[in-house]
């Protein structure tokens, strides 16, 4: 049986399941796809993506791309055929480009429109984005040539930017973030010289894979990426996008924290700018297997087999951050079934995702029971008290939604409101989640 996913607004109750057993295909990769979407829009010719997210964010990516010219082709098979416009053939979109909860298509986007001469564009996105600094990124395309213009001083969305013919810059972020460095490489395609980012940390490398088998020549060293250009014929690039590690957290989580489980995840990617989380689970003794593991499309790829686990505390913090910075809402739920005290720093980026996830994880874990601190840059767990059951908030944020749902099911049950939030990154979660044999009920 299938549950629709929760219409917006509903709430969804699970219910904690005698035993968790299965095996799942989790989405493609959010990452991937939109940067599959992104960088074939500006390749010289056509490439065919499969296994392509289909969560809203991804969508978003999809529907501002179409206002940009951009054709796509749905296939029968599931593929979808991207029609690149070449590195600078975007029209100039009539309306708003509607980025909706996606910080990814509104900052990759950025990027990409700072390099097309000319043409205006407004960006907008939901009540979450608009809160979200863009600052970070429309400073350095100022500086690369483009015109940007925000709220608050060129700080948050709503956002106009207009094209130019951009020269390359040397940028020093104080953050490791992807987003940003995918923004400026992306720009730096379509500058003249060399475009350098240097993180203090490196973020995931997805963009400069990519970029680099589409025949941009990039360079790394260390934390520092270089692109040089122009490059005005990128070849198109067919793959298969691999699952979500993102996504596959969850389960990993779940499974660990359940005394009766087991669940093989099939075709994750893991690229290791991502799986920060795997290297902590199995610190705190998580019992995961890889299997199969192979290379699709310039990705690492493997199955992924987790049991029941006994957890202990461990402390995280310092380099590994970017590398599972998405999955921190999840990793204080497994804090809360380890024995001792967790403590994440240095996580402070949590404070400006969909939500302000050291906040919202705090005050959600809590009311199911967690011991939990909120502190400045991370939260600290004292784990290994029985969790309550509960009625508990997304906050609007997928993976707010799905980490309180992994602690219900290990935990004594909660009611999740505003559950439909998953659907940005995985629409099909909770028939995963009943999949498993989970309850999952429409409240
Ligand atoms: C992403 C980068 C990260 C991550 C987001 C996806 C990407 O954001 O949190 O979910 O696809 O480049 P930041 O670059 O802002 O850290």
């Amino acid at each position: 049986m299938t549950t629709r996913a929760p219409a917006p607004g509903r709430a969804v109750r699970v219910g904690r399941p005698a035993a968790l057993h299965g095996t799942l295909a989790v989405p493609g990769d959010k990452s991937l796809s939109h940067r599959a979407l992104l960088f074939n829009a500006l390749a010289s010719g056509e490439a065919r993506v499969t296994g392509l997210g289909l969560g809203e964010d991804v969508r978003s990516t999809r529907r501002c791309l179409e206002a940009l010219g951009v054709a796509f082709l749905d296939e029968p098979d599931g593929s979808v055929v991207v029609r690149g416009r070449g590195a600078s053939g975007l029209d100039e979109p009539e309306g708003v480009l509607d980025c909706g909860n996606s910080g990814t298509t509104m900052r990759l986007l950025l990027g990409i429109l700072a390099g097309q001469e000319g043409r205006f564009a407004v960006l907008d996105g939901d009540a979450s984005l608009r809160r979200r600094p863009m600052a970070r990124v429309l400073e350095p395309l100022g500086q690369m040539g483009a015109l940007g213009l925000g709220r608050q001083g060129g700080t948050l969305a709503p956002l106009a930017i207009r094209g130019a013919r951009l020269r390359a810059i040397e940028h020093r972020s104080p953050v490791a973030s992807a987003q940003l460095k995918s923004a400026l490489l992306l720009a730096g395609v379509q500058a003249e010289g060399v475009t350098t980012v240097i993180e203090p940390s490196r973020s995931r490398d997805h963009t400069e894979r990519m970029l680099a088998a589409m025949g941009a020549a990039i360079q790394i060293d260390g934390a520092a990426v270089a692109v040089r250009g122009p490059v005005s014929d990128l070849r198109p690039l067919s793959f298969h996008v691999p699952g979500d590690f993102s996504s596959a957290a969850f389960w990993l989580v779940l499974a660990c924290c359940h005394p009766q489980s087991r669940v093989t995840l099939r075709g994750v990617g893991v690229n290791p700018t991502r799986t920060g989380l795997l290297d902590v689970l199995r610190e705190m003794g998580a019992r995961i297997a890889l299997e199969h593991e192979r290379l699709e499309g310039g990705e690492p790829v493997a199955d992924l087999v987790v049991e029941s686990s006994p957890l202990r505390a461990v402390s995280v913090g310092g380099a590994i951050i970017p590398r599972l910075i998405d999955e921190i809402p999840v990793l204080a739920v497994a804090a809360a079934f380890a024995a001792g005290e967790t403590r994440i720093r240095d996580a402070e980026e949590l404070r400006i995702k969909e939500s302000d996830r050291l906040a919202t994880t705090a005050r959600e874990l809590a009311r199911l029971g967690v011991d939990v601190t909120e502190e400045r840059d991370g939260l600290t767990i004292r784990g290994g008290r029985p969790l309550h059951c509960a009625a508990v908030e997304s906050h609007g944020d997928h993976r707010l939604a799905m980490a309180a749902a992994v602690a219900a099911a290990a935990g004594a049950g909660a009611t999740i409101e505003g559950a439909s939030a998953a659907s940005v990154s995985y629409p099909s979660f909770w028939d995963d989640l009943r999949e498993l044999g989970a309850e999952v009920v429409l409240e």
